[in-house]
């Protein structure tokens, strides 16, 4: 039986080069590993008994939502669903709804996981639909979050790194579907300064 472990992942590079433009490092796995466990325990201990449902935002949070919900150590549920809102580097504005959701959540505790808040209009959407469902409570777990990017009514309840308005990619996060796969987040060299 083989294990992920640190030493299958490909080493960190000084530069990336996606879409003819060149990202640096910016926040390493073992930093980004130590605020998911960070994250992880704090859910578990005020879910402890709630059976929470967590619920993974395609495709960005696809990495951050499995390593948090691993390591949740209490009974807790997993689904997914994908919207989309960004092309490029930037948002477009509209939030398309790809895959839905196909669980009932009436009188659930869902915890709505997501790569990164940048505007707040996905999140802000998906949660306004999901309180006319019927949760018993809706809270947000966000990877990053970027609040001078922000132009909607959200407030992000676990927030694994705050940072400033640079576009990045990595451990999730992409550049029209690339570079999901870096164990480590990287940023935009034309933004670093
Ligand atoms: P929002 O609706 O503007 O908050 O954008 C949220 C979505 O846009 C995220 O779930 C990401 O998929 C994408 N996004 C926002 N900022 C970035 C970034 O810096 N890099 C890659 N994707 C991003
Ligand atoms: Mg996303």
């Amino acid at each position: 039986m083989h294990f992920m472990n640190s030493d299958m992942l490909p080493a960190i590079k000084d530069v990336v080069k996606v879409g003819g433009m060149d990202f640096v490092p910016y926040i390493r796995r073992e930093q980004i590993m130590a605020r998911v466990k960070e994250l992880a325990s704090q859910i578990t201990d005020e879910y402890r008994d709630r059976c929470p449902l967590v619920l993974c935002v395609l495709n960005g949070a696809f990495a951050f939502a499995s390593d948090l919900f691993r390591a949740i150590d209490t009974d807790a549920e997993i689904s997914f669903l994908r919207l989309k809102s960004y092309e490029g580097t930037g948002s477009t504005g509209t939030v398309k709804q790809m895959l839905p959701l196909s669980e009932n959540i009436e009188g659930r505790d869902v915890i709505v996981v997501e790569d990164i808040v940048d505007t707040g209009r996905t999140i802000h959407k998906l949660v306004e639909d999901l309180k006319t469902k019927n949760p018993s409570s809706v809270r947000i777990a966000t990877l990053l979050y970027k609040p001078e990017a922000l132009i909607c009514d959200v407030c992000p309840d676990y927030v694994g790194f705050e940072i400033p308005k640079k576009f990045i990619i990595g451990y999730g996060l992409d550049l029209d579907g690339l570079a999901r796969n870096l164990p480590d987040i990287y940023v935009l060299a034309s933004e670093t300064c």
